[in-house]
């Protein structure tokens, strides 16, 4: 069974905690404004797959080595798909010598580490500032240096950091009823982490989770994120897959290359969704330059999943070089359009509608901000639309989508 992170920080006894940890971006703590340092890693927004949206705490190393073999079988490589990343539940109990050890789950970390490499594909892993994960599991806490410089052995090249117990065992144990101060807390934790990353001198991404708590985007960039969580967990549902979406508006401006906001994990092709739903959630994530990390059982994936996820014309938008987030032009009753500029000059658009019928939709040049006449192509269905002058209309079904690319 999956566990959400309200249900492990109840289960951990943190429910006070449980229930702010749903609350998207609190009221932001000042802090000092720093000098982003230059990004070496995730320059256009990270791309894989995450075994906690379909394996949860069962994950083991075998699914880890089966869901690479799938990426490359699949095409998914080929279509960007390079980290492999293990969630929670694969950390075992700290030696004598504080080295942390992985459970009976996965043998040998290093051995892992090696095969995903062979395959030409990255590996991730995961871990909490606090003293549990939010499985329960070992947490980094005051053994940073030492985890970073283990991941490093090991060959890791992504760290989701999810702050899990860090909330009661720390922020609230040092600073019960000081908000400012466990906000400063919080922030010290993900800089004495991203701290011990660089000085191992391996490129390891930098993966906030804290769920987006006093605007994380805010304070990432500056101390080496390379992505942030922005809101609480990710259901396979439409509900929470456009609650998400509907927070996100407003934090284009965050986003750049070596640094992006992270909406959560892909739910496509995990069930409680139909495949327009799934072609809305990827169009949404690839116009607001998303991490892409794909959650399904690959072993298992059908066609029409494989199509979804692979689109490379859709994909093309997430991974464009300029790295702009994409903003929501306009909106009226239950139809949205979204648009993103391109590197080439161009722009992606994405026309929705989440209500309940079909309804046409319209994508106004003059929102986009283009003029006159344009080629514009179809990007889910591979179709040139020719030339459309000032705005162009559609129908688009219930919870459906057409994403269109207005040339220059
Ligand atoms: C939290 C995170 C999830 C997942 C689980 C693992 O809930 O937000 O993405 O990593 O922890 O325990």
């Amino acid at each position: 069974m999956r566990i959400s992170l309200l249900a492990s920080l109840a289960v951990l006894g943190f429910s006070s905690v449980a229930a702010i940890a749903q609350t998207p971006a609190p009221t932001k703590v000042a802090h000092k404004t720093q000098t982003v340092p230059p990004p070496i890693v995730a320059l256009t927004p990270p791309m894989g797959w995450n075994s906690w949206n379909y394996f949860a705490e069962k994950v083991t190393d075998k699914d880890i080595r089966d869901s690479a073999d799938q990426i490359v079988s699949t095409g998914m490589k080929d279509a960007g798909y390079i980290y492999v990343n293990i969630d929670d539940t694969w950390e075992g109990k700290r030696d004598e010598n504080g080295v942390l050890h992985t459970n009976d789950k996965f043998p040998d970390m290093k051995a892992l580490a090696d095969y995903v490499h062979s395959k030409g594909l990255k590996i991730g892993i995961y871990s909490s500032p606090g003293p549990k994960t939010c499985a329960g599991f070992e947490g980094s806490l005051g053994h940073e240096e030492q985890d970073a410089k283990l991941y490093a052995e090991w060959g890791i090249d992504y760290l989701k950091y999810d702050l899990c117990s860090y909330i009661p065992e720390v922020m609230e144990k040092e600073a019960r009823f000081d908000r400012a101060r466990q906000m400063e807390l919080m922030h010290q934790a993900y800089d004495k982490m991203s701290k011990a990353l660089k000085a191992t001198g391996r490129p390891i991404v930098l993966s906030l989770c804290q769920y987006g708590w006093d605007a994380v985007w805010e304070w990432a960039p500056a101390l080496g994120g390379n992505a942030w969580r922005t809101t609480g967990d990710i259901e396979a549902n439409w509900n929470s897959m456009y609650t998400i979406l509907s927070s996100q508006a407003g934090l284009e401006k965050y986003a750049g290359p070596g640094h992006w906001n992270d909406p959560d994990m892909l739910e496509v092709g995990n069930g409680g969704m139909t495949d327009t739903e799934y072609q809305t959630h990827m169009s949404l994530w690839c116009l607001l330059s998303a991490p892409l990390l794909a959650g399904n059982d690959i072993r298992d994936m059908k066609p029409s999943i494989a199509d979804i996820l692979m689109n490379k014309e859709v994909l093309a938008i997430d991974q464009d070089k300029l790295g702009k987030q994409g903003v929501r032009v306009a909106q009226e009753g239950t139809v949205e359009v979204w648009a993103k500029p391109l590197a080439d000059g161009g722009h992606a658009v994405g026309l929705f509608n989440r209500g309940d019928a079909a309804a046409k939709v319209t994508a106004k040049w003059s929102d986009v901000g283009v003029t006159g006449s344009h080629t514009v192509r179809d990007l889910w269905k591979h179709e040139d639309l020719g030339k459309v002058a000032d705005q162009y209309s559609v129908e688009v079904p219930s919870h459906g989508v057409v994403m269109i690319k207005i040339a220059k």
